[in-house]
């Protein structure tokens, strides 16, 4: 089933919005080659390609962090570096609808928990540097 990018997943700042729309594409992507039946090898071309722009999107999440000195910055990138540590764990052996499955659950609840809290923090510091 292909994954979505909704309006109730907005954390408000457009770079990170972006890049979760593009990241649900590349799991699309990656659910449908396995859908035509693309051999192993092009289909974890597809899963590496998931999984370097899941790390270039962690870290983009961590300079806003660090450029403004976000709070939960230590606890926010253990999810990240936790998060790749099992998806790398996870695409050695797996059915591919099982690591798309696990990698959107992640990213929903990752956007809802913690993604979206960032992404408040990150517009009040903008709004009052706007004031
Ligand atoms: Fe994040």
């Amino acid at each position: 089933m292909p994954v979505q990018w909704t309006n109730d997943l907005a954390v408000g700042i457009t770079e990170i919005d972006d890049q979760h729309k593009e990241l649900f594409r590349r799991i699309n992507d990656l659910l449908e080659a396995a859908d035509r039946g693309k051999d192993r090898g092009e289909i974890d071309k597809f899963v590496a390609f998931l999984q370097n722009h899941l790390v270039t999107h962690f870290a983009t999440e961590e300079k806003y962090m660090l450029r403004y000195g976000y709070p939960h910055y230590t606890r926010h990138k253990a999810r990240h570096t936790l998060f790749i540590m099992h998806f790398t764990g996870m695409k050695r052996g797996n059915p591919i609808a099982s690591i798309a499955q696990y990698t959107t659950d992640w990213l929903l609840d990752h956007i809802d928990k913690a993604d979206k809290a960032l992404g408040a923090f990150l517009t009040s510091i903008q709004t009052k540097k706007a004031a």
